[in-house]
């Protein structure tokens, strides 16, 4: 992959978030992941790739743009597995709460799992931590092995975990071991990678969440050094048979990073829409100014970029879509 990637991908994250933080605080989930979907969409048409989308907004006959198998970008090489989520966390972006983010990776093609649209148990922890939990292994011990890693007590060590009822003997669990929990009310990919900078104030993501978004943290996590594990959760029998095509047929399979992400190289971009540990949130400004925030990072050198941009949006292509 070309090292030029990176900055066209943030624009590609820069132009979602825009459009949907628009729409921050109006209870219209829909419409803020519509605007997010359709300013991804129109700026990865000057992206110099021969994209395909491999995780996006579901099946061809159910998304009417980023489906998974559209092809994206100018069409000349690379050819690149592409995983979206232009607006990851619609129901936060609609109540006007925390961590919501337009998010976009990319992989050399055939290294992204093509992960179904289903639940994932999923643990993920920061650089200090990796290596050292397992998902088979008991929240207790989990825990045990986070505090040994970031050399603290357990009772300082904090779990963020989605505020679900699926999830009440989690929370029982790690409470019982001494730990602390953050819950949230969506946005799991965010919290993953909180993760991984101190300032994020949390240890370890336990608990299950979309497969989708699990590939997502995984192509930022090997990007920061840190680690995920997911286990697919198929529901019903064609849940489980989207499992059986993918070649899992043992269900108990806990996919490792490498699995979810092979290869060594990968670039993410995620640029804040609301307010979060590691992002500010899009920022309108008097004179139809705006300012927002980006993370870019690639695996193959480790490098993380932080991007503060303004924009004039009386001059910006694509905001009068
Ligand atoms: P959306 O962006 O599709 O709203 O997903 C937000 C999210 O919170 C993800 O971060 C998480 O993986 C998933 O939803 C959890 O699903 P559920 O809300 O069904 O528990």
């Amino acid at each position: 992959m070309e090292r030029e990637l990176a900055p066209e991908i943030v624009r590609v994250t820069e132009l979602a978030a825009l459009h949907s933080a628009r729409w921050m605080g109006r209870a219209q989930k829909e419409e803020a992941d519509r605007a997010a979907t359709e300013a991804m969409r129109e700026m990865f048409d000057t992206v110099l790739m021969d994209g395909t989308v491999v995780i996006g907004e579901g099946e061809m006959d159910e998304a009417p743009m980023l489906y998974i198998g559209e092809r994206l970008g100018t069409g000349v090489a690379p050819e690149l597995d592409v995983a979206v989520d232009p607006l990851e966390g619609t129901e936060v972006v609609a109540r006007g709460q925390a961590n919501a983010i337009a998010v976009v990776a990319v992989a050399p093609k055939g290294t992204l799992l093509h992960a179904p649209d289903m639940y994932m148990d999923k643990i993920a922890v920061g650089p200090r931590a990796r290596g050292k939990v397992h998902l088979n292994r008991s929240v207790a011990e989990n825990l045990k092995a986070v505090a040994e890693a970031n050399e603290k007590d357990i009772s300082e060590v904090v779990a963020v975990i989605l505020d679900r009822p699926r999830h009440e003997q989690l929370i029982h669990e790690v409470r019982q071991a001494g730990a602390r929990i953050k819950l949230i009310g969506g946005g799991d990919v965010a919290a993953a990678i909180n993760t991984a900078f101190p300032e994020g104030g949390v240890d370890i993501l336990l608990g299950s969440g979309g497969a989708p978004e699990g590939v997502l943290a995984a192509c930022a996590l090997k990007c920061l050094g840190g680690d995920i594990m997911g286990r697919l959760l198929p529901e019903n029998d064609e849940q489980r048979q989207r499992c059986a095509d993918m070649g899992i047929v043992d269900l108990s399979h806990v996919l490792m990073m490498d699995e979810l992400v092979s290869g060594d190289d990968a670039i993410f971009s995620a640029t804040g829409v609301t307010d979060g540990e590691f992002l500010h949130g899009v920022r309108f400004l008097s004179n139809s100014k705006a300012r927002t925030q980006s993370i870019v990072m690639r695996a193959k050198t480790g490098t993380v970029r932080f991007i503060d941009a303004t924009h004039d949006l009386k001059k910006k292509a694509g905001w009068d879509l």
